[in-house]
């Protein structure tokens, strides 16, 4: 029959206390309503409509998706209000699945189970057991099924006394939801328009209301402020986290690691704590993560170890590379097989080709170095004149001393030997040394300045 989604984001969020929209905040590094969106795609959603007001601007201009129907709520009148404004473009003849921007945390498959249970005209909601049900609407049944659905503010002591709440998910037929909605009055404590009446709207005219229990409370979450953000956020990457244990990654603590993004790994890959991943990482077989690193956009090789405290940023590499401690990789650097990135070493928009070393306080930025080369300590490729950047070539087999500035646009030759602290602006041949220096002076007798009295 086909599923056409409609998501409530029009709230403000008032106790994010917050200038950014509440579905604009940030869970495992995306916005809460991309993960609703996510969701709602992975359930092959035929249409998707978000319901917005706080911040329309912002949140539209965040999700540029052509997949997206957008529905203005100017005033919040209340969650039946606000999918009213969205019926117009939603088909009758499509199953309506209503979920909510701030509620990120719903499994595809637990939508797929309320999907399945629900007949052509039939309604269902998504319910949960929680350990304390206070601020929630309670699932009043009668028998099996969902008589009504009460809020706390319009409960008895008895009905407060209920469980069972609603989550706020519903499916229906898109026909059925329309006329229900066009009904509705604001006739209750809050003087809003509850979606949640259309439930005893439905029993009225004769249909089987499944209240449909979700597994976990967290999954269904609303998120509201910033401690529930933040609990969202650990339970999230606790989820994640065990996905990857279950493919085999190892992680020293399971509790000590966050991911922002996808994070894909080969075989037996080693994870130690505080490692932060963000955006697309992927990591090859063998990959040994250590202590303190944040790695985004990246994709690293087989077996490579990065050790303590990197910052991996727009990276590649090949396979058994070793990169850190304390080395930054930003955008561009393209690392080949069992190259080597030592300490301080800073690398942007270069190549490194095989066997090549550079170990120890040193920037290379827009550079080519060949296959075998040893890049000594301090080394700096002066890439900017203050308005343009170069390219600087290092060929095969070279060996650069310590201490040496190579200033841009220049190349050094294969099996050349550049001889410490030197500063070279010219092309340095193919297998010879060069060097640039000044003659060393000895100044005898001279005498170190002493402390004026
Ligand atoms: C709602 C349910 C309650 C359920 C609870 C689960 C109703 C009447 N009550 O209560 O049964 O237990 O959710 O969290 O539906 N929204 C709009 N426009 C509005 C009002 C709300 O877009 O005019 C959005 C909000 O941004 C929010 C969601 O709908 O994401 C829920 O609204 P909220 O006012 O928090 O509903 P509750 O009163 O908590
Ligand atoms: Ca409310």
């Amino acid at each position: 029959m086909g599923l056409s989604v409609i998501i409530l984001a029009a709230g403000q969020g008032t106790r994010m206390r917050s200038d950014l929209p509440k579905v604009l905040q940030s869970l495992a590094g995306q916005p809460l309503l991309a993960h609703v969106l996510d969701c709602s795609r992975e359930l092959g959603a035929d249409a998707i409509c978000v319901v917005y007001g706080h911040g329309a601007e912002e949140v539209q201009a965040r999700f540029p998706d052509a997949d997206i129907r957008w529905a203005l709520q100017q005033q919040q009148l209340g969650t039946g209000h606000a999918v009213q404004q969205a019926m117009q473009g939603t088909p009758d003849d499509k199953q309506v699945l209503i979920l909510f921007g701030d509620v990120p945390l719903l499994r595809p498959a637990t939508l797929v189970a309320l999907v399945h249970a629900t007949g052509e005209d039939e309604l269902s909601v998504l319910t949960v057991d929680m350990d304390d049900p206070t601020g929630y609407g309670r699932i009043v049944r009668d028998g099996d099924n969902v008589s009504r659905i009460v809020e706390e503010k319009d409960a008895t002591d008895d009905e407060k006394a209920i469980v069972e709440i609603n989550t706020g998910v519903m499916l229906c037929k898109g026909e059925r939801l329309r006329k229900w909605l066009a009904n509705l009055d604001n006739a209750n404590t809050q003087g809003e328009y509850y979606l949640t009446d259309v439930i005893s709207m439905a029993v009225a005219d004769g249909l089987i209301v499944h209240g449909i229990k979700a597994q976990e409370q967290v999954e269904v979450m609303g998120i509201n402020d910033k401690k529930q953000l933040a609990e969202a956020e650990r339970a999230l990457q606790a989820r994640l986290v065990d996905e990857l244990m279950a493919q085999g990654v190892g992680f020293a603590d399971p509790a000590r690691v966050d991911i922002r993004g996808t994070l894909s790994c080969g075989k037996d890959v080693f994870i130690d704590v505080n490692a932060v991943f963000e955006g697309e990482v992927s990591l090859g077989d063998g990959v040994r993560i250590e202590s303190n690193n944040l790695i985004r956009d990246s994709q690293l090789g087989a077996s490579v170890v990065v050790h303590s405290n990197c910052h991996i940023e727009g990276a590649t590499t090949g396979d058994n590379c070793e990169i850190g401690p304390f080395s930054r990789l930003r955008p561009g650097a393209e690392l080949a097989n069992n190259v080597k990135v030592g300490n301080f070493v800073e690398i942007k928009k270069s190549t490194v080709a095989d066997g090549s070393k550079v170990n120890h306080l040193t920037y290379i930025g827009d550079s080519d170095i060949g296959e075998g080369v040893n890049v000594g300590a301090g080394t700096i490729t002066c890439n900017y004149d203050g308005a343009n950047k170069y390219r600087t070539t290092i060929g095969d087999g070279a060996f650069i001393g310590s201490g040496v500035n190579l200033v841009a646009p220049v190349e050094v030759g294969k099996g050349a030997t550049i001889g410490a602290g030197s500063t070279i602006t010219k092309s340095a041949p193919d297998d010879q040394l060069t060097l640039e220096r000044a003659k060393q002076t000895t100044i005898r007798g001279w005498k170190r300045p002493t402390k004026k009295s």
